[in-house]
């Protein structure tokens, strides 16, 4: 009765907003050139469209399309990832179609028409009240832990099943232990499990319990969503749900918990070298495109950083839109995988400008959402001049000054937003979603 209301006011706003065009701000063409279509490459295509935009109250997103050829529906997050077109908030059949969006907020549109959803006619568009980039959910303040060690990186709010939530997964248990598998947990750092409040409950137990399914005496019961646990310490963690069945049919988590004396992740050793074969230089990255998801992949950067060659001493300029993309120093394994959880540094403000200090190899990437998978990414050998005369460094005194606590010299740097980062998981479990119901 209560839903049936609020979803009528939701659908009211919705029409209202329709109509009105006094506070638009800023008109977001859906896909740009691509329009509103079945996208060649599937779903990848609005995501990725999706987090180079900034959406704000009043702004207008217009699906661009031939009518009778396509349609859009406005829909909700459970039907938008089963692609279920059933009972939309709102169709249009008519292109183009402009859309208000009228507050802050998750929106999601698919397309209705055959099995176009599937193949990945679909967009999620995350409206913030102000202009910066979208966060959700706030992240807590520090939480009150009494830390074995200092900890190796600022703590970190992993969401569990980023998207997917806290719920009995279709796949089986793969879903959370995938999840975790990329991450690295330590003390100080929290959980939020998203469910809906009466259909899950979030229960610690013993790994005896976990492993039987036996949740009659769990440690601890959290029933109200979103549940927050903060890892005060060391050692593993099982979590399940007590609902019947929900254990046994894979909804569980398990994770280590690592103090931070003697496992935090190091970057490679490099070895400091005396001095540059000629005057430093200073690149930007990327030329003029700037430091962005690049529309080709990856190539982009390899191809750029193909025909140069780095010394110590030289600087990287990387320019890019504040708010919409980071530099983050991580390890090889890290940007092989890109597993952005743990980056060696991070620079949030454009221009990040970063000396090469040591020799060896230097990897970096951005922490924003899928900006790694989908090519943002650059790696880069910088050589030390054993052969150069020792006295050429007196040539060029202060064209360069490396920074003495560690290999990056910036001025800048502050904590990922990367608690809220979609990982490749979803993608790839939207697709096994999608596979299942299909
Ligand atoms: C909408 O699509 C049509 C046909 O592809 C194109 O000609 C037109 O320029 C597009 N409009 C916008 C605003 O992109
Ligand atoms: C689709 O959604 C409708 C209600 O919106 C529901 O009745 C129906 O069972 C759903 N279908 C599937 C396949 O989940
Ligand atoms: C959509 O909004 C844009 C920008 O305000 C406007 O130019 C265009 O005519 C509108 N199209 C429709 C179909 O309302
Ligand atoms: C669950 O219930 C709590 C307390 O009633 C409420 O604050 C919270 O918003 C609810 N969460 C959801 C996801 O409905
Ligand atoms: C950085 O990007 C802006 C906007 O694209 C451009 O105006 C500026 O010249 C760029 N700066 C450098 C150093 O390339
Ligand atoms: C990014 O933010 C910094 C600090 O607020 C500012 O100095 C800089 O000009 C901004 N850069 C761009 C490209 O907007
Ligand atoms: C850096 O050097 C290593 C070892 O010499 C090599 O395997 C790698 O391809 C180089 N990377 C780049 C980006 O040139």
């Amino acid at each position: 009765m209560a839903k049936t209301l609020t979803l009528a006011i939701f659908v009211t706003t919705i029409l209202a907003a329709l109509h009105q065009t006094t506070v638009a701000q800023e008109l977001h063409v859906v896909g740009d050139s691509l329009g509103w279509i079945v996208p060649p490459g599937g779903p990848i295509a609005y995501s990725t469209w999706a987090s180079l935009q900034t959406f704000s109250v009043g702004d207008i997103l217009m699906f661009n399309f031939t009518t009778g050829q396509q349609d859009v529906a406005m829909v909700t997050k459970e039907a938008y990832d089963a692609c279920n077109s059933t009972n939309p908030i709102l169709l249009q059949t008519t292109g183009p179609v402009n859309i208000t969006l009228p507050s802050a907020g998750l929106y999601y549109f698919i397309g209705t028409m055959d099995t176009h959803c599937f193949l990945g006619q679909k967009l999620t568009v995350d409206v913030t009240g102000t202009s910066g980039p979208a966060t959700s959910p706030a992240a807590p303040p520090p939480p009150p832990m009494v830390p074995v060690a200092t900890p190796p990186r600022a703590p970190v709010t992993y969401v569990v099943g980023d998207e997917l939530g806290w719920i009995v997964p279709p796949g089986g248990p793969i879903a959370y232990s995938t999840w975790a598998a990329g991450k690295t947990f330590f003390v100080g750092d929290t959980l939020v499990f998203n469910f809906q409040n009466g259909t899950q409950d979030v229960a610690e137990v013993t790994k005896a319990a976990y492993d039987s399914c036996d949740t009659t005496t769990p440690a601890t019961v959290l029933t109200t969503s979103p549940a927050k646990i903060t890892l005060t310490t060391s050692g593993d963690y099982f979590f399940t749900s007590t609902y019947s069945r929900h254990c046994f049919l894979g909804q569980k988590l398990a994770i280590t918990v690592m103090a931070s004396t003697t496992s935090g992740p190091t970057p490679p050793p490099r070895t400091p070298v005396p001095a540059p074969p000629r005057a430093p230089v200073t690149y930007v990255v990327g030329d003029k495109l700037g430091w962005l998801v690049p529309p080709g992949g990856p190539i982009a950067y390899s191809a750029w950083a193909y025909d140069k060659t780095f010394f110590v001493g030289d600087t990287l300029v990387f320019n890019f839109t504040n708010g919409t993309q980071d530099v983050a120093e991580v390890t090889q394994a890290a940007f092989d995988s890109c597993n952005t959880a743990t980056p060696t540094t991070i620079l949030t403000t454009s221009p990040a400008k970063i000396t090469l200090t040591t020799a060896g190899s230097y990897f970096f990437t951005s922490t924003y959402p899928r900006h790694c998978f989908l090519g943002q990414k650059l790696a880069i050998n910088v050589t030390a001049t054993s052969s150069s005369p020792p006295g050429s460094i007196a040539e060029t005194p202060n064209a360069y000054s490396p920074t003495a606590g560690g290999p990056l010299s910036s001025a800048s740097s502050s904590a990922a937003p990367s608690t809220t980062a979609i990982s490749l998981f979803c993608v790839t479990f939207l697709s096994i979603v999608t596979t299942f119901l299909l």
